[in-house]
């Protein structure tokens, strides 16, 4: 839902640099002037420059670049994805919060994190979470069963490749969900769920975008094979906009997910895939499997064609590529 905040926001910006009473922003949002006043004051508190230009009203000048939830509600084209924020400055993992506060929380709830103390990545390690990349935890309640959570993190895997090729970029994807450019990783996610025998309670998709830091503000051992936006493209990147325009991928995502067949996704995933014609080594629990990869099925699992000919599904593991 719309805060008056963001709503006042969006009035300044509407504006367009041409100053806009405080009558007016009054009127326009049903609230006093002085409420307005008060607004005006949060708002430059969080380092907002809105000047006061007598006899005329607020002229908004600036706005800062952190992901401000008022700043992701305005112009947030979702119904559900981002419909409540939980915003932090630092945290130690958005995914924590998320796991904490879900049963209570409506689904399409996101926890976003500036700056992460202890961000996770999948099978137990480090993530490095510094200021300037995208770190957030959606809170999904879909009636699947719990193995079929592993689709989910497909569809959004693709959802994010999608965002980042919108900016010209030829962003793949490596299976399972790893997002990479130019064959080095920019973005993972992490997937957690709670689930009675047959029945998922909450998944919570926590995603983490290398976006505007350079692999230098990564420590050293967490660099390898790693890339960001900015280092790939020279350029800065409006993280609001990208945030807004992937909550919506992810949002006509996840309904094709629930509406329509998987196989659709998949075929999208199979185009975009960087995996495919790869030798692979893929590590599972309780072994490991080399081999050349021919195709994803139309569950999601990789398939592997062994050394020895014959091809194998593999539902789950760390798919690690041969070196040349
Ligand atoms: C991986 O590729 O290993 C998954 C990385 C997932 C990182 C994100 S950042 C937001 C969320 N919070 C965490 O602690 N981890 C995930």
């Amino acid at each position: 839902m719309k805060s008056k905040r963001s709503e006042i926001i969006n009035a300044l910006k509407a504006a367009d640099g041409k100053a806009i009473s405080g009558e007016d922003l009054g009127r326009e949002l049903g609230i006093s002037r002085t409420m307005v006043c008060k607004y005006i004051k949060s708002l430059r508190d969080d380092n907002y420059e809105i000047l006061s230009a007598p006899k005329k009203g607020y002229v908004l000048k600036s706005v800062p670049k952190l992901l401000y939830p008022d700043e992701i509600l305005s112009g947030l084209k979702t119904t559900l994805f981002g419909k409540n924020i939980v915003y932090y400055e630092e945290a130690n993992s958005s995914n924590d919060i998320a796991k904490k506060d879900a049963l209570a929380a409506e689904e399409g709830t996101i926890v976003v994190v500036e700056q992460q103390t202890g961000g996770r990545g999948r099978l137990g390690r480090r993530w490095a979470s510094p200021k300037g990349g995208i770190w957030f935890s959606t809170i999904l309640k879909p009636r699947i069963s719990l193995e079929k959570t592993s689709r989910l993190t497909l569809t959004f895997g693709l959802s994010v490749v999608k965002t980042i090729r919108m900016y010209g970029i030829d962003a793949k994807i490596k299976w399972p969900n790893d997002v990479l450019i130019n064959g080095k990783k920019v973005s993972g996610i992490l997937t957690e769920v709670e689930a009675e025998v047959d029945a998922v309670e909450f998944v919570v998709i926590g995603i983490g975008i290398n976006v505007n830091m350079s692999l230098k503000d990564i420590p050293e051992d967490l660099r390898e094979n790693s890339t960001t936006l900015r280092d790939e493209t020279g350029k800065t990147f409006d993280r609001v906009e990208f945030l807004q325009k992937l909550l919506y991928e992810m949002e006509q995502d996840y309904i094709r997910f629930s509406t329509q067949p998987f196989s659709d996704i998949i075929n999208e995933i199979v185009s975009l895939s960087d995996t495919i014609g790869k030798d692979v080594t893929v590590t599972m629990p309780n072994r490991i499997v080399s081999g050349v990869v021919v195709g994803i099925s139309k569950t999601g699992a990789l398939l592997l064609k062994r050394n020895d000919g014959a091809v194998e599904e593999i539902i789950a593991g760390r798919c690690l590529y041969s070196k040349k």
